[in-house]
């Protein structure tokens, strides 16, 4: 697959098969995300990879991280907004489904947890998630390269940072993102993508 099929196929997937991934194949995926460009060369990312004995640990700590954001949100509300996700539904009820993955990572053999260090400079602090997310990127882009699905999620972090970074042992750091990694069991249809010439003003 080259880069842009990789790119132009890649699906969020949200159930994965319970098939181990290799750490060989985890230290690839990783490999790329090192090699992402970033501010000054700064390189702030750091990894932690997560099997899957220490994500049913984390299990209640997900699923409450999802009840409250839905809560803070509004039930009626949070269903509209994934109202054209493809996310797996159970009893036909999508906030059932995300609960669900949201608590299990949809029993993915594995999640890559993606850190920066704290900073108070909101300039140096801009540039580190650009930095982490561009890492993300390639991370989830050669996994998807290699047969391997990925979810980047950002929503179990928004209520339970602290509690995580604790739970980690970083608990002065910023966290970026969770990333489950698995072979699908289930590629999703692509949710709306808008039309990029919609979006774009040429100048000259
Ligand atoms: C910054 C960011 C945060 C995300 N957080 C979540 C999340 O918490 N839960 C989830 O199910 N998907 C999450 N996603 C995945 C998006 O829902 C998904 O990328 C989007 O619906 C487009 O679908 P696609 O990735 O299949 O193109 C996130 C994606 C990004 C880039």
């Amino acid at each position: 697959m080259d880069t842009y099929e990789a790119i132009m196929t890649r699906r969020s997937v949200r159930r994965f098969k319970s098939d181990p991934i290799s750490d060989e194949q985890v230290w690839k995926c990783l490999e790329a995300a090192n090699m992402a460009p970033t501010a000054s060369n700064n390189q702030p990312w750091r990894f932690i990879v997560i099997r899957r004995e220490q994500l049913d640990k984390i299990q209640s700590i997900l699923e409450d991280s999802f009840n409250e954001r839905a809560e803070a949100i509004g039930y009626a509300e949070y269903s509209r907004r994934i109202q054209e996700l493809p996310v797996p539904a159970i009893d036909g009820d999508k906030i059932k489904g995300l609960r669900n993955f949201y608590k299990s990572l949809g029993k993915a053999p594995v999640a890559i947890l993606v850190y920066v260090e704290q900073n108070p400079d909101p300039w140096r602090s801009f540039l580190n998630t650009q930095d982490a997310s561009a890492a993300i990127e390639n991370l989830i882009l050669a996994a998807w390269a290699d047969g391997v699905g990925s979810c980047w999620m950002c929503g179990p972090l928004v209520q339970k940072n602290q509690i995580l970074s604790d739970y980690f042992g970083i608990p002065d750091k910023t966290l970026i993102a969770l990333i489950p990694l698995g072979y699908p069991e289930e590629v999703p249809p692509s949710p709306p993508k808008g039309n990029v010439r919609d979006r774009t003003t040429w100048f000259g």
